[in-house]
């Protein structure tokens, strides 16, 4: 169930409890999620090591949502087979990750998945000109990428609202994710911005709240 008309959520298992991942999930799936989003990391690409088709495979087997996986690694095509085994429906590969984006998109598709393109904070969006028609979605980051519960660089803010007026301007359903710093204060200016899905780790999952009032909160600040 959207957040609101025309905006899903995303909780990032990042910050779950990985020792009750399976109750943390099937709590975000009854509370309203729309998608898991599962933040892949190889400890060269980004500094930290964690996780793989094994937690994805483990996701799968505890809720019936959309499994977006962000793959913060370099040469992600070596994981597309092993992921799309383990249930992945999406596969969300940095464009600053390869020199192949152009054929990644399209083995992505060709498995029968959903593409995904990310940008880091640092990347414009010309990226995106030669290869949004092999995409299903767009990620702008808000934060570097790496770590969980960082506050939102404002500066990615116009960038996101370019993105918006590329997608709208392609003539395709392509989904526009913003991923990193969303909370209550950030939520409905990311909105308005043009995202249609927001990733929220630290605002979902944490060892304030249950993740259905940390939910209804997001909800509440839309
Ligand atoms: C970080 C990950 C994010 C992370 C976001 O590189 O891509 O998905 O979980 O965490 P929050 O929502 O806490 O900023
Ligand atoms: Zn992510």
């Amino acid at each position: 169930m959207p957040l609101v008309e025309g905006l899903k959520l995303a909780p990032s298992i990042l910050a779950a409890d990985f020792a009750r991942l399976g109750d943390q999930v099937r709590d975000a799936e009854q509370a309203g999620a729309d998608w898991i989003h599962i933040d892949i990391m190889d400890g060269h690409f980004v500094p930290p090591i964690t996780m793989g088709p094994l937690a994805v495979e483990a996701v799968r087997r505890s809720c019936g949502l959309l499994l977006d996986v962000h793959l913060m690694i370099e040469q992600p095509e070596q994981q597309f087979g092993a992921l799309k085994d383990a249930g992945a429906d999406l596969l969300c590969i940095h464009t600053e990750a390869t020199r192949h984006v152009h054929r990644l998109l399209k083995s992505i598709k060709a498995l029968g998945l959903r593409a995904g393109l990310a940008l880091n904070p640092a990347t414009h969006e010309t990226a995106l000109a030669e290869v949004l028609h092999l995409t299903d979605m767009v990620l702008v980051m808000t934060i570097d990428p790496g770590w969980g519960g960082q506050q939102l660089l404002p500066s990615t803010r116009p960038k996101l609202r370019r993105v918006r007026q590329l997608i709208d301007a392609c003539g395709r359903p392509v989904e526009l994710e913003v991923d990193g710093g969303v909370s209550e204060g950030t939520v409905a200016a990311m909105r308005a911005d043009g995202a249609s899905v927001v990733v929220a780790g630290t605002a979902v999952f944490n060892s304030r709240e249950p993740v259905a009032a940390a939910v209804e909160r997001l909800r509440g600040a839309l």
